[in-house]
């Protein structure tokens, strides 16, 4: 008897110790391995979403403008003086006349036909800016058509917009719809418009006040 009980563990121990050491690895609970994947996708889209100021690193910011009498480059420029940005003027390669009334014949027809009127030039790294200054007059309720070829030219996916813009007393009208319809993808913050009359004044401290507000970092 006793033998016969040796027999039987030596034949059964080493079976079940094979099974023990050779099975494959447990697999987690279905739910937890979901988790995982979902902790995993949802931290890589904030990294994509993340502005980069979030992340203690510089942001780079870029101020781009059309100007035809003069107005939006003094806003450009004060923004310029008090964020240190880099700037970039859409100058349009056919530039418009000096003259009111044969600029306004040929941006009207620019308007009708829906154009992109090429600028000059273009900006270097544009991958680089998190934060991108637009400046326009208003033009009819809406944008220069120069500034539909720009957003054409450019993906501002990720990148924070700020808007700026004068005008004659119609205020935004619909640029910012405009502009958010344009760049899904970007966040449009809250605009400076200043009317020619009143707002250009003392436009250093509308732009510092704005500037304040954004809390988009200098
Ligand atoms: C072609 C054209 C269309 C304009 N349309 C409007 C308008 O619809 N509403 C308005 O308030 N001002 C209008 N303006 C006035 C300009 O928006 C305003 O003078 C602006 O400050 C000019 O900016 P700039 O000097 O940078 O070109 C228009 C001016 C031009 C030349």
């Amino acid at each position: 008897m006793k033998n016969l009980i040796t027999l039987m563990l030596s034949c059964v121990l080493p079976l079940a110790l094979a099974a023990c050491d050779s099975g494959p690895a447990p697999s987690p609970p279905r739910q937890a391995a979901e988790n995982v994947d979902a902790a995993r996708t949802s931290q890589e889209a904030s990294a994509v979403a993340m502005p980069a100021q979030d992340k203690g690193e510089a942001v780079k910011a870029l101020i781009v403008y059309y100007s035809w009498s003069g107005n939006i480059r003094l806003m450009a420029e004060e923004i310029q003086r008090q964020t240190g940005a880099d700037i970039f003027e859409l100058l349009p390669v056919v530039p418009y006349s000096d003259d009111y009334d044969t600029a306004v014949n040929t941006a009207t027809q620019e308007r009708r036909a829906n154009a992109r009127p090429a600028f000059s030039g273009g900006v270097d790294n544009f991958a680089d800016y998190g934060v991108v200054y637009i400046g326009y007059p208003n033009w009819w309720a809406d944008m220069p058509m120069i500034l539909y070829t720009f957003f054409d030219s450019y993906d501002l996916s990720g990148k924070i917009i700020a808007p700026f813009c004068t005008s004659g007393g119609s205020g935004f009208s619909d640029t910012i719809a405009a502009i958010k319809g344009l760049e899904p993808g970007a966040t449009v913050l809250d605009g400076l418009h200043l009317e020619d009359s009143s707002g250009l004044e003392n436009p250093g401290k509308a732009v510092t006040d704005w500037l304040n507000g954004l809390d988009i970092g200098k």
